[in-house]
């Protein structure tokens, strides 16, 4: 009986070196920021190991070792003070947001990273949700819009460089570009977090940004998880909107969406978000002794490039890349 040799491929660290066909570099990767309002701050965050919230002179400094790392693209989160939140969440569209100062201060001091912002009002929402509500308490899409719209322009203003609405609202896409057009910023570009899905690993992030639903749950405007070819779908509408990157999330437990997906649109960037949950099982496996976190960092990530992402989002994306170098 013939049958082919695959050992030789594995039998040492060179042979299995020159054999791999994926690569994960600090180009690959956006990391998220969490920016609060005030001087001197860097509050780590319980959920999050070694992520913090950073005022801005505070992030400022953080970054610079995030750039020694080789990384050259960040994602910035505002997190916002209570009596900063309305029904509307109108401080989103504030030329003196948090976000707005960050973005203002890194592009100055930073003008080679890349800064992206998440568009969202569920963190300025008195009631958590990421759009408008109406009196029966369901989410009103075509009224959100324009509030997205709003916020993406005060980022845009502020010298962001590409704009990446989060909120899952139809539109949302269209109606930022033309947005965008309209006033001047056809230069900024939009990343569409084209399939979210309704996730239970985004807790220890609601956590983070302050941005948990008082009541009920994202299940009317994120995916149903039960869905197989609605994220294609989603993908897709996003593109024909205008999107220039997409984005599937969570990415570790998704890696079916991003094959997919790339494989359909192999010419349209891909993101994917590893997200707060999918980072922190692992971060608690480790501790349990369960795993080697580094190992498993390193495989998780690489399995996100492998299914066709070009970017990932990530919490290890500095840990990743300050160790590792090709
Ligand atoms: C805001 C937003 C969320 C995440 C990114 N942007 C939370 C949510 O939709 O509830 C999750 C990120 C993560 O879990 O790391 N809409
Ligand atoms: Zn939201």
């Amino acid at each position: 009986m013939h049958y082919k040799r695959f050992h030789p491929y594995r039998i040492n660290t060179e042979t299995r070196d020159k054999h791999a066909d994926v690569w994960l570099n600090a180009e690959d990767f956006i990391y998220p920021y969490f920016v609060v309002d005030g001087e001197n701050k860097q509050e780590p965050i319980a959920t999050l190991k070694g992520i913090h919230r950073f005022s801005v002179d505070r992030l400022l400094i953080d970054l610079e070792r995030t750039v020694l790392a080789g990384i050259d693209k960040i994602l910035l989160f505002g997190v916002v003070e209570a009596d900063k939140k309305n029904v509307e969440g109108s401080w989103s569209k504030h030329d003196e947001s948090v976000v707005c100062k960050a973005i203002r201060a890194v592009k100055q001091q930073f003008p080679k990273v890349m800064v992206i912002t998440d568009i969202c009002l569920c963190a300025y929402t008195n009631h958590g949700h990421c759009g408008i509500l109406n009196n029966r308490g369901d989410i009103e899409n075509d009224l959100t819009l324009a509030k997205l719209a709003d916020m993406a322009l005060a980022h845009a203003r502020a010298g962001a460089d590409m704009v990446s609405p989060s909120a899952m609202m139809d539109g949302q896409v269209l109606a930022i570009g033309q947005a965008l057009n309209n006033n001047g910023f056809n230069h900024v570009n939009i990343m569409g977090y084209s399939a979210k899905y309704a996730s239970n690993f985004y807790g220890p992030f609601r956590d983070a940004a302050q941005s948990a639903p008082g009541k009920g749950n994202r299940k009317s405007y994120q995916m149903d998880f039960r869905t197989r070819h609605q994220g294609i779908d989603e993908v897709a509408s996003d593109i024909e909107e205008g999107a220039n990157w997409v984005m599937v999330k969570p990415a570790h437990t998704y890696l079916d969406v991003i094959a997919r997906a790339t494989h359909r649109f192999p010419e349209i960037p891909m993101a994917a978000y590893h997200t707060s949950g999918e980072f922190m099982m692992i971060v608690a496996a480790a501790e349990k002794n369960l795993l080697d976190e580094h190992e498993a960092m390193i495989e998780a990530l690489t399995a996100i490039k492998r299914a066709g992402a070009s970017y990932i989002i990530s919490y290890y994306a500095r840990n990743y890349s300050e160790r590792i170098k090709y």
